[in-house]
């Protein structure tokens, strides 16, 4: 169409076809908005920052144009307060029109925003917050970071056939924090373990000394622990002062307690501690390779595991959209989201099409000194791991 039949063309539209366009729904719009929901400030600020640069990476590799689409990210910081997180939902999903939610750097602010993304049949993409629960909350739900018990249940299942038998568990007492505790005492004393005592640590402010006296008197081959990203230098630090590195006590746990952010910071006492999980920053897959230079020349930081939350979020909200050609039916997204897989910089990562769960390797992993760098070196796969607590039926 030249200028000229163009123009005629346009002006031969009758007012009410432009009111019309005017109210047409959102898919035949040509801007698709995210709604990007992290905590940047506050104690979580770091899993904020590790998504949102993740997020930023994705669009830089992959254009910002889907299916014809423009794409716009509008960041959201929650300061990690659940009542925050649903009010920033609710506008943007009110006000902005937004396609997406994405996010939820923890499980209070991914529970509590649940009904809207329901309500509003919006899809949602939960980055970070890893409760098992939390996908049975709404339909509208899809996970891309991962599960605790997922991330828990191979440490416990390696541990006990690693020559550790007494273990003490200390969590951070919040809802992960439970899935991690009871997934490990039920694998752990199920392969011939014993768990010794139980410990559940305040979220806010944690001040670990007092539960560390408890597991340095109980005197166990292992402390099992789970602590949120951006914690683990605290632990590490009280866990050297009290000297129960000393005391030959092993530290073990999913992986988020030597988060790849801050594990340079710990120094030895990091050294030899053995963890599960989906992604190491030093994978040695060449896309993870890019991925980690990369996204350390955009964010001047290495990424981490909740980094591969965000990036993978991104990839799953472009494959919906060129699935659906556009169309930006909540329904119809969330139903193109089902049973895709793709290679993600933490290796095959599938959504499983029931639960709209990651499926992924684990890997067992050991810090080591890698050139000047602490680094989680895998050195044993489990392949295509599903939650064990979700039985398809
Ligand atoms: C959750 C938060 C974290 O920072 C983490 O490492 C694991 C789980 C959560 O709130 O679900």
């Amino acid at each position: 169409m030249n200028k000229r039949t163009l123009l005629k063309s346009m002006t031969a539209l009758s007012a009410g076809a432009l009111l019309a366009g005017a109210m047409l729904p959102a898919a035949a719009q040509d801007t698709v908005k995210i709604g990007l929901i992290l905590p940047m400030t506050g104690p979580f600020a770091s899993t904020g920052r590790q998504i949102d640069g993740a997020a930023r990476l994705y669009m830089q590799q992959n254009g910002a144009t889907v299916a014809g689409k423009k794409i716009e990210l509008i960041l959201k910081d929650d300061a990690g307060a659940p009542d925050t997180t649903k009010r920033l939902a609710q506008e943007l999903i009110v006000n902005d029109k937004v396609t997406f939610l994405a996010g939820f750097g923890l499980t209070p602010l991914a529970l509590a925003t649940a009904p809207l993304a329901t309500e509003g049949k919006v899809p949602m993409i939960v980055m970070a917050a890893g409760t098992s629960i939390i996908t049975d909350r709404s339909p509208f739900i899809v996970r891309t970071g991962f599960t605790l018990p997922q991330t828990t249940y191979p440490i416990a299942d390696w541990a006990a056939k690693n020559n550790i038998k007494k273990a003490v568990t200390l969590v951070s007492d919040f809802a992960p924090g439970v899935d991690a505790e009871t997934v490990f005492k039920s694998r752990f004393t199920a392969a011939g373990g014993q768990v010794l005592a139980e410990l559940r640590v305040p979220l806010r402010n944690p001040d670990f000394a007092p539960f560390l006296q408890r597991v340095r008197d109980a005197s166990p081959d292992a402390v099992f622990v789970f602590v949120p990203s951006g914690v683990g230098s605290i632990f590490m630090k009280q866990f050297a002062e009290r000297g129960l590195d000393k005391a030959g006590i092993k530290i073990i746990g999913p992986g988020d307690v030597t988060d790849d952010d801050i594990l340079n910071d710990m120094g030895d006492v990091a050294l030899g501690v053995v963890t599960s999980h989906h992604y190491s920053a030093a994978h040695p897959s060449a896309m993870n390779k890019a991925y980690v230079e990369a996204f350390r020349k955009m964010n001047n930081i290495r990424p981490n595991f909740m980094s591969v939350g965000g990036y993978d979020g991104m990839a799953l909200i472009y494959k919906a959209l060129a699935a659906t050609k556009g169309d930006t039916n909540g329904e119809k997204l969330v139903a193109a989201m089902k049973g895709l897989s793709w290679e993600s910089p933490r290796g095959p990562l599938t959504i499983d099409a029931q639960f709209r769960e990651p499926v992924q390797n684990m890997y067992i992993r050991k810090v080591e000194k890698v050139g000047n760098e602490l680094h989680n070196v895998e050195f044993e796969t489990l392949t295509a791991v599903k939650d064990p607590t979700k039985v398809a039926k």
